[in-house]
């Protein structure tokens, strides 16, 4: 069969790179791309934003396997109109996809399931906000309810800080109408995991757990960026905790989608909070997370075009994915300035030292060729992942690689990994 890939970021290239493997797939696409698209694919070029095209394209080649990877296309409505065509894509219908459309939706949607996540409110005026934050203690987690690029949550450590974050979301419109709607929730103090799921409409099948490091500085200090880094298996998700995962979250959520008739297939991201072995929802995604798909995918031993397929066929009721033993650490290169300003078009060198490394992978995100060049063309720029038999271990040989790569300005966090192998000592 033939597949495309839809996006342009580490965790498509991970995506496609795991789909040019896979015995099932002949002929594989990837739009737009990146600077590693031509390795491993043919790109068409199309606009991610163009389904007309997209959908005309798949009908042309016979691609009977899409697989979108970003939220904002799914949110739009691309796999209603995949649908209604009847071809297969790998994402959920705009319905499911406002899981992470709308916060205040997911939010009600596990009030009333009984889904544990932080307790919050929903506000739709700068005034109604502004008089809840002087009834209750910080810090505040404020959130806008659209979608803003991974940016919508502010938390504030004091009253001033709040209020500023409510004028900046209300009345200065810093998410535009995502903003115009906030939610405001209990903050939860703990350990930040994740896991991803696929989900047939009927079945959840968890992959291996991970864990991001989204704050730009070591120590998770410094503003949040779209995460620096992951690792996978997280230590701190045992099997109590994913058993826990599985049963109070993600089958209460598909159990929900089933009787609303929503069909969803596809990803589901949890991303959770682990208080005392309890998982709490921090959000949820309606797609792959990124960085963890590079650092969970490298593990998988099983045929991910097969595993994609079962999917949307409904078939994983019968399904067992098979892993590595071991680690994977993945870290990622950004641009100088990067989470704020940056600029693009330097020239990466070293690359070619890690050519044909084993378990070693290079995951593109912000790059681009131009003349027999590779530049940067992102904030986030490049992914090294590598897999170990211990953490300690995967993530030496992250870093030690990395040390073999530079473009002016790059940066990346030197820890990544570190509460994972505190979990490990103790
Ligand atoms: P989100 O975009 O919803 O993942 O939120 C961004 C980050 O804000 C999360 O990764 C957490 O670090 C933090 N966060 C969100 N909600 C809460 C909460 N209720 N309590 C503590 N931290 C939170
Ligand atoms: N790593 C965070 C996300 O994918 O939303």
């Amino acid at each position: 069969m033939n597949a495309l890939v839809l996006g342009s970021g580490g965790r498509e290239h991970t995506i496609a790179y795991k789909l040019s493997l896979s015995s099932s797939i002949d002929r594989l696409f990837w739009t737009p791309g990146n600077g590693a698209t031509e390795e491993i694919a043919e790109n068409p070029g199309i606009n991610i934003n163009d389904f007309g095209r997209i959908i005309s394209f798949v009908k042309q080649n016979n691609i009977e396997l899409t697989v979108v990877g970003p939220e904002a296309p799914l949110v739009d409505g691309i796999s209603d109109r995949f649908r209604e065509e009847g071809l297969n894509i790998f994402g959920p219908e705009s319905k499911g996809a406002m899981i992470e459309g709308s916060k205040i939706f997911a939010k009600k949607l596990m009030e009333e399931v009984g889904i544990p996540t932080a307790r919050f409110r929903e506000f739709y005026s700068y005034k109604d906000a502004r008089r809840y934050i002087d009834q209750i203690s910080p810090p505040y987690v404020i959130k806008a309810d659209g979608l803003a690029a991974g940016k919508g949550v502010i938390i504030a450590e004091n009253k001033e800080s709040g209020e500023k974050a409510l004028v900046d979301m209300f009345k200065n419109r810093i998410f535009g109408d995502s903003g115009t709607k906030v939610v405001i929730e209990q903050f939860l103090k703990g350990e930040e995991a994740t896991v991803l799921a696929l989900c047939d409409g009927k079945n959840v099948l968890p992959l291996i757990s991970s864990q991001d490091h989204k704050a730009v500085y070591d120590g998770d200090k410094g503003p949040n960026t779209g995460g620096m880094g992951a690792i996978a298996p997280a230590p701190v998700v045992n099997s109590r905790v994913l058993g826990k995962v599985v049963d109070r979250i993600l089958n209460p959520l598909i159990n929900l989608f089933i009787k609303r008739g929503i069909k969803y297939r596809g990803v589901i991201y949890a991303g959770l909070m682990i208080i005392d072995e309890n998982p709490y929802v921090i959000e949820f995604n309606c797609r792959f997370g990124d960085p963890e798909t590079e650092a969970v995918l490298p593990l998988m031993e099983s045929d991910f075009g097969k595993l994609l397929f079962s999917t949307l066929k409904g078939d994983l009721s019968n399904t067992e994915i098979k892993w590595k033993d071991g680690y994977c650490c993945d870290v990622v290169l950004c641009s100088g300035g990067y989470p704020g300003k940056y600029e693009k078009g330097k020239e990466i060198h070293g690359l070619e030292k890690l050519k044909d490394k084993r378990d070693v992978f290079v995951f593109h995100a912000g790059t681009k060729k131009e003349d027999n060049r590779l530049l940067t063309n992102g904030g986030r720029v490049l992914n090294i992942a590598a897999v170990g038999n211990t953490l300690q271990e995967a993530i030496g040989k992250a870093y030690e690689h990395v040390k073999m790569i530079n473009f002016e300005g790059m940066h990346y966090r030197k820890d990544i990994g570190f509460k994972g192998l505190k979990h490990l000592e103790s």
